[in-house]
């Protein structure tokens, strides 16, 4: 088995597929575009969804890349061995090109061949999925697998419960492979398999079989083409090469430590509580440095994926306390990420002062709150009769002294107290309507469906945009984008609040444009050429040599993946609902298309 570091696996994994026709492409953001549903990218396939349920890619129908995720709902469990907020994960795509036999053979060629992972293939695991009424059992994989070598013994049937994948709760998905190392521990007993987590198995890759559509009432449509998605985590695969426990203990996070060891003065492994904080130190740096250094971007606040961010970086703050590290301490350990990650992530590097500063700042707001939120929290338990803080006061401390719900839920149990979420929750969705603006329009159904709907919001977008920037001038740039079937949500850099009659002249602009019934062009050139002609687009390092631009007559020249109206007189009216901040230097507004039957 190969010794590896994470940089090499990631160079080594890219390799072998280039040399197999794939195109690399770069991670795309941690923010994900038009998708209402998630706060961040979580797996390798979410930037590719689209391509997976058929449109074209630019680059081609195989593709590969290292994938920045986040995934934030084990948060609590991080600071054991494997818990991260933030990893990567490399991938392999085939968009209706090769299948089952061509995946496994080349999954299977990468991890045992000496010149690349050189696994012996007797340490190998795999499952198949065991079929059930929507799809039958994978003897087809399976029988790949035999080819390659895997015993009989070591080739497991299990149900959806663990060999399906779907991102979510719609949209596309299928059975898949689950490749496995075998760390030679006994079996737990008779029924002991890559399902339980007694330890034996250790999941390294996982190849998804994409072929069906799955629509919000649960019925499975077949895809016309058939994918291949498959997923490796980078660093939990350099712990299963090095036979290293915890992924804390891998090249990426082994600096991290010891600086936090200088710092602190205390070793890592001295108590269980000193590795604890160590480690959600560095795995929540770690991630508020992504978030920050991303291209598209989030700063701290209290909402969406500035929240969490908050979050990540004000438990941060309050372990280095724990530690007894000072102030600025922090600001150390992310500029050590930035150096570590700097190659393979040039945003970072770019965008290295916005870290820093942003991070300064909040951990300085943090603190000032902290003094005066942990005295207010002293206070109420002090009165507290019985053991449970109410909702009321829960939000109070989270309105005023800026204390995440989860950090009065820790402090409390350090207590042996407990908070009264649901109380909270109330207070914090009568908070939210209240600051609510009620005076937008609603707008319901009259589109045939909701990829349509979306579809002429992508386009509203669009000349939204280029109206933005005659009204406000060209340091309007688009910093965000959601869409979902009832509205679109554009975030821009701009200093101020829009007045009125900017707002009025804005949604004039682009209903004009849809007046005009100006046909909607898409061209794939390359990526200068697109520069040269002045396509605007924040979003190029996403997609590699060939973009797609659309171009809206005189109006709007962009590059995006699409999908858009084939013109603008299929729009219906546009209205601006919402203008509004949504963090430092960055405006946001909300806007429906109005269906006038
Ligand atoms: N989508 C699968 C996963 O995230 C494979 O990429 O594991």
């Amino acid at each position: 088995m190969k010794k590896i570091t994470s940089k090499d696996l990631r160079v080594c994994y890219l390799n072998f597929f280039k040399e197999r026709g794939h195109a690399i492409i770069p991670s795309a953001s941690l923010i994900p575009e038009n998708d209402p549903s998630v706060l961040f990218t979580t797996a390798g396939m979410h930037p590719l969804i689209p391509y997976l349920l058929g449109q074209k890619h630019p680059q081609g129908n195989r593709l590969a890349d290292v994938q920045k995720c986040i995934r934030t709902g084990d948060i609590d469990e991080v600071g054991d061995n494997s818990h991260c907020t933030f990893f990567e994960m490399l991938g392999n795509w085939s968009l209706g090109d090769y299948f089952k036999e061509q995946s496994i053979k080349w999954s299977y060629e990468f991890l045992t061949d000496p010149k690349y992972l050189n696994i012996d293939k007797n340490r190998l695991a795999v499952s198949v999925f065991a079929g059930d009424e929507d799809c039958p059992k994978d003897e087809e994989s399976a029988s790949y697998w035999r080819q390659c070598g895997i015993k009989k013994d070591k080739i497991f049937y299990l149900p959806k419960k663990n060999n399906w994948w779907i991102a979510g709760s719609t949209g596309p998905c299928g059975p898949d492979t689950e490749i496995f190392f075998d760390t030679g521990k006994p079996a737990c007993g008779k029924d002991c398999s890559p399902a339980c987590d007694c330890g034996k198995y250790l999941e390294i890759w996982n190849n998804v079989f994409m072929q069906f559509n799955k629509q919000s009432d649960g019925t499975l449509i077949p895809l016309a083409q058939k994918n291949v998605d498959t997923g490796m985590g980078l660093e939990r695969t350099v712990c299963v090469l090095n036979g290293i426990n915890s992924v804390y203990e891998t090249d990426v996070f082994l600096p991290i430590i010891k600086k936090l060891e200088e710092l602190s003065k205390l070793n890592y492994g001295s108590s269980a509580d000193v590795t604890k904080a160590m480690r959600i130190i560095a795995d929540h740096i770690r991630s508020a440095v992504f978030l920050l250094g991303d291209r598209v971007g989030v700063t701290p606040s209290n909402v969406d994926q500035g929240y969490v961010l908050r979050r990540l970086i004000r438990r941060a703050v309050r372990y280095s306390n724990f530690l007894g590290l000072s102030k600025g301490d922090l600001i150390k350990i992310a500029a050590l990420f930035i150096e570590i990650y700097k190659d393979v992530y040039t945003e970072l590097d770019d965008n290295q002062n916005k870290i820093i500063e942003e991070l300064n700042k909040e951990e300085e707001k943090f603190l000032n709150t902290l003094i005066s939120g942990e005295k207010e929290f002293l206070r109420v338990v002090n009165k507290l009769e019985g053991s449970l803080i109410d909702g009321t006061t829960a939000f109070r401390l989270y309105d005023t002294y800026g204390f995440p719900l989860e950090m009065t839920k820790e402090l409390a149990k350090e207590r042996g107290l407990s908070v009264d979420e649901k109380g909270f929750n109330e207070k914090f969705a009568e908070h939210q309507k209240l600051s609510q603006d009620t005076s937008g329009q609603r707008f319901k159904g009259g589109l045939a469906d909701s990829g349509q709907a979306t579809t002429l919001l992508h386009t509203a977008t669009h000349l939204l945009q280029a109206s933005l920037r005659k009204v406000l001038g060209d340091e309007v740039a688009q910093k965000g984008s959601n869409i979902n079937p009832e509205r679109l949500r554009f975030d821009f850099s701009f200093h101020r609040p829009m007045t009125q009659e900017e707002i009025k002249k804005t949604e004039e602009l682009v209903n004009q444009a849809i007046k005009d019934s100006i046909p909607v062009v898409c061209e794939e050139i390359s990526i200068d050429e697109a520069r040269k002609k002045g396509a605007i687009g924040l979003f190029a390092d996403k997609y590699g040599q060939t973009v797609k631009v659309y171009t809206i007559g005189g109006v709007s020249m962009e590059m995006c993946g699409g999908p858009h109206a084939a013109n603008t007189n299929e729009l219906g009216r546009f209205v601006i609902t919402k203008e509004q901040s949504s963090s430092s230097g960055i405006r946001r507004i909300k806007a429906e298309l109005i269906r006038e039957e």
